[in-house]
């Protein structure tokens, strides 16, 4: 992981619930989302591998009432920090290639892996995969949900050609999951997005997605001007977030 990476996680970590926090509604949609796509339930030994401050790892734990904690990893302590304590919730500084490699171990065999938003931050994703895969139970699934290249987020032109840049394909990691002995599917999912425009500044200044740490103070101020310029007339801004919801499961036998 890079130094980039953890300085930003560190930086917005006080703020990132306020940020995401626009509508609770979505939070919990979403979260319904990954349990009804892994068919997560109660008996489940649940690993949440770039779980940030847990602002959806606690709606699953609410849903789903795990029998045991879920295992909520991040590699960025000042994101973890954030995590409510709970039964039902379990911290783990780690990284998603610490717990593939066995550098840290996972307490238990998983049956269910989500990485929501984190796969992109994964250096070698495909041996991640794999090792992520191998700690999985015999009815164990695993599900990345990710961004497309394309986003329909209000972002000022330079920021969505960076984020092209740098965002994996979701076909090609449909392919990985695969190419890692598991059974993959691919669905799309769309969350219908409602915001404030000046919340929406604030959230651009703060740097609210990782792409917005690629920017000087200068040129964002630049971006955030263009991007005023562009809605101007829209006091609240309204967009579709597309997500990639990559599951795989253990095959049988
Ligand atoms: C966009 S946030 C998503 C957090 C949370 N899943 C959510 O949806 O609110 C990305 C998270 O991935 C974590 N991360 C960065 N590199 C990682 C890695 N190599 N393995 C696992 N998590 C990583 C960051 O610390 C951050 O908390």
């Amino acid at each position: 992981m890079s130094d980039q990476t953890v300085e930003h996680y560190e930086r917005i970590a006080a703020d990132y619930d306020e940020h995401w926090s626009y509508d609770p509604d979505h939070i919990r949609r979403f979260s319904q989302a990954i349990v009804d796509s892994l068919r997560l339930t109660a008996t489940d030994a649940i690993a949440d591998v770039g779980c940030g401050t847990g602002l959806y790892t606690r709606r699953l734990a609410a849903e789903v009432e795990p029998e045991r904690p879920i295992l909520c990893v991040d590699p960025v302590p000042a994101m973890l920090d954030r995590l409510p304590r709970s039964r039902s919730l379990q911290p783990l500084v780690a990284s998603a290639e610490d717990l593939a490699t066995g550098r840290v171990a996972a307490p238990d065999r998983l049956d269910a892996i989500v990485l929501k938003e984190s796969f992109h931050h994964v250096a070698d994703r495909r041996a991640t995969l794999e090792g992520l895969a191998g700690l999985l139970s015999r009815h164990g699934r695993i599900l990345v949900v990710m961004l497309p290249r394309t986003i329909g987020h209000p972002l000022f032109r330079e920021a969505h050609e960076r984020f092209e840049e740098l965002q994996p394909e979701p076909a090609e990691v449909v392919d990985m999951v695969s190419a890692v002995g598991l059974r993959a599917v691919v669905s799309y999912r769309t969350f219908h997005t409602t915001i404030d425009r000046e919340r929406y500044v604030r959230m651009l200044e703060s740097r609210y997605m990782s792409v917005l740490g690629e920017f000087s103070d200068e040129e964002l101020r630049a971006g955030i001007d263009q991007f005023r310029h562009a809605y101007r007339n829209d006091p609240v801004l309204r967009f579709d977030d597309h997500f990639a919801f990559i599951k795989g499961w253990v095959r049988p036998g």
